[in-house]
């Protein structure tokens, strides 16, 4: 008798944590649902925000049923964008890497939705061979200082044009940094010098003017800094000597002046 009821109260009590798992369960499957169907009604929107010429830009981007699962009343809601062309998620659908090299996209990044992206790691919209160039214009919106897990930034070969904003210092993460634009950029913003771990920095064909700021110094971990074909004058400063995993510096055609910094004499690499 005793042990009939401690048995009944053992699975009352397993039943109600099943019931409890349970519920957090569905609650945690729904707001990852809820947020990587944001993700994907954001960058839904940029879709419609670009030119739309001999080809429709990006076919696989759009709302298929999502027949897995039946979580949301609205059956046309993709739960993630996962399937769509040049885009990666996490485990939870939320996106960490858009590759669209390449890819005939013609307009700009004013509609991007950099604020709805929290974990969006690697961005390449890159023009990277002849077939499918992309040309985005316009210039770069100070909201790209949103993308918080951005390490891998690829903008080249674009139109982009303007200043680059001082907001991208807020990309704390960021290790890799091109922006050769043909010409179309025209200061590089000193809060540059607040991404510590910057490895990779292309600058190079653009109109970078005034002198190489000197907090350029603080970008000890820089591997590679390619400056070349700008209209920056003054002096090389003689921080950049102190930049150990240097293994590439190129500032050729720019109107750099002065001596090169002995300091240079400690680096082991190839300077151009
Ligand atoms: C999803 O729900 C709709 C109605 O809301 C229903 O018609 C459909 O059969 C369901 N699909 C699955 C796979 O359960
Ligand atoms: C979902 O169902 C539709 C219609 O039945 C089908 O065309 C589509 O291929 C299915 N998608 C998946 C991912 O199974
Ligand atoms: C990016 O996508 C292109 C095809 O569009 C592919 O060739 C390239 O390998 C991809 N890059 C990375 C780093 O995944
Ligand atoms: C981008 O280029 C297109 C086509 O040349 C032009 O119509 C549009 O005004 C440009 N947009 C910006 C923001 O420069
Ligand atoms: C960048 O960070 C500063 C504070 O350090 C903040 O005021 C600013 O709004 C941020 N900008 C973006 C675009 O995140
Ligand atoms: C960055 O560089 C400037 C100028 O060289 C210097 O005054 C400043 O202390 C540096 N900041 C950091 C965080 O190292």
């Amino acid at each position: 008798m005793a042990l009939t009821s401690l048995k009944n109260v053992f699975s009352l009590v397993s039943l109600v944590a099943l019931a409890i798992l349970h519920s957090s369960f569905e609650v945690a499957s729904i707001s990852v649902n809820a947020e990587s169907e944001a993700e994907a009604d954001a960058l839904l929107i940029w879709k419609a925000s670009l030119r739309n010429e001999a080809q429709s830009p990006l076919p696989s981007w759009t709302l298929l049923p999502n027949n897995a699962t039946n979580s949301s009343n609205n059956q046309y809601t993709s739960s993630t964008p996962r399937s769509w062309f040049g885009v990666s998620c996490n485990h939870a659908g939320s996106v960490i890497r858009l590759n669209l090299t390449s890819s005939a996209l013609k307009g700009t990044l004013h509609e991007f939705p950099f604020s709805s992206l929290p974990n969006l790691a690697y961005v390449d919209l890159s023009m990277n061979g002849f077939f499918g160039e992309n040309q985005l214009n316009g210039s770069i919106p100070i909201e790209i200082g949103h993308l918080k897990s951005l390490n891998d930034l690829s903008l080249y070969a674009n139109h982009l044009h303007g200043s680059i904003p001082a907001s991208i210092g807020n990309l704390s993460n960021l290790a890799y940094l091109d922006l050769d634009e043909k010409k179309n950029l025209y200061s590089i913003p000193t809060s540059l010098a607040d991404l510590g771990n910057l490895a990779y920095l292309y600058l190079c064909d653009n109109q970078l003017s005034g002198s190489i700021p000197l907090e350029i110094g603080n970008l000890t971990n820089l591997v590679d800094l390619d400056i070349s074909y700008n209209n920056l004058k003054g002096l090389i400063p003689p921080s950049i000597g102190k930049f150990e995993n240097l293994a590439l510096l190129q500032m050729y055609e720019n109107q750099l002046s002065g001596t090169i910094p002995t300091e240079i004499g400690n680096l082991k690499l190839k300077v151009q």
